[in-house]
């Protein structure tokens, strides 16, 4: 039986120079990966087919170049975009505190509000093969928060780059016999943003006072308030978040301390 067509879909890449956008697409399309950074210079076009849901596709990608020089040049490519693979690296942490400025980027380029909320997003939390700065459990809740879907990929390994394109272009084609409208992402992380972030400060605060989010010579019933409020967050039989036990052990260790100066 001949595949039902879709004439074509756009695609853009985002993310800041060098995270591997051009690489993961290289990747992708054919099989394989370049270790000598070349700088995409404005844009770079390439088309692809490939079958997604029983439809044979004609896949157009559009590689933009991160570096905020080439802003001119990538602004005008954002329209009728029906999927986008926002990078960053996991060993560059600033790569992952600019994925908002990207998201803005895009709101402000597409503009109307509906094309806007119908573009398929996929996260991509590139170089996972190199030692990293960012957790999983940070782009995870990133993503989830904008309704976006979350990979870990390495384009050198080419570990994730196939589930993510597979996700990716499924999502635009049920979003095209959809009438248009996205599918939401649905998304059982189990956990909460304010967790995470009491997890991540326990593990990497420099002092006592600061795990239990206090100012030095904070007096004994303060922390014993702080304890009790982050306990009720984390305690390992509740806290499904990853690194809960840890940052349990880390809470419970602080407030000793903290007791024994009061
Ligand atoms: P711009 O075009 O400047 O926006 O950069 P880009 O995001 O397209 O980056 P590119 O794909 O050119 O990759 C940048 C550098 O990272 C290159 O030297 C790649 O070899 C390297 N790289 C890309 N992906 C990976 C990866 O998964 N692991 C490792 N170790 N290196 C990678
Ligand atoms: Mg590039």
């Amino acid at each position: 039986m001949k595949a039902k067509v879709v004439p074509r879909v756009k695609i853009i890449s985002m993310g800041n120079t060098e995270v591997g956008k051009s690489c993961i697409i290289k990747r992708y399309c054919e099989k394989r990966f370049v270790n000598k950074y070349l700088a995409t210079i404005g844009i770079d076009y390439g088309v692809t087919r490939v079958t997604v849901k029983d439809r044979d596709v004609k896949v157009n990608i559009f590689d933009m170049a991160g570096h905020p020089i080439f802003y001119e040049v990538r602004n005008e490519f954002y329209r009728d975009t029906q999927g986008a693979v926002i990078v960053y690296d996991v060993s560059e942490r600033s790569s992952f505190e600019s994925l908002e400025e990207w998201v803005n980027e895009m709101k402000s380029e597409i503009g109307n509000q509906s094309d806007l909320e119908n573009v398929v997003v996929c996260v991509c939390a590139n170089k996972i093969d190199k030692k990293r700065a960012v957790d999983e459990v940070e782009g995870r809740l990133w993503a989830s928060g904008h309704g976006f879907h979350y990979f870990e990929t390495s384009a050198q390994t080419g570990e994730g780059v196939n589930e993510l394109f597979k996700t990716l272009l499924e999502g635009v084609i049920s979003t095209v016999e959809n009438g248009g409208k996205k599918i939401p992402v649905v998304t059982q992380l189990g956990y909460s943003k304010d967790q995470i972030e009491a997890i991540q400060r326990l593990k990497n605060s420099k002092s006592d006072y600061e795990r239990l989010g206090l100012s030095v010579g904070a007096s004994k019933d303060d922390v014993n308030k702080a304890y009790r409020k982050l306990a009720v967050l984390l305690h390992p039989d509740k806290s499904v978040a990853p690194g809960s036990e840890e940052a349990f052990k880390l809470l419970v260790a602080a407030r000793t301390t903290l007791l024994k100066r009061c």
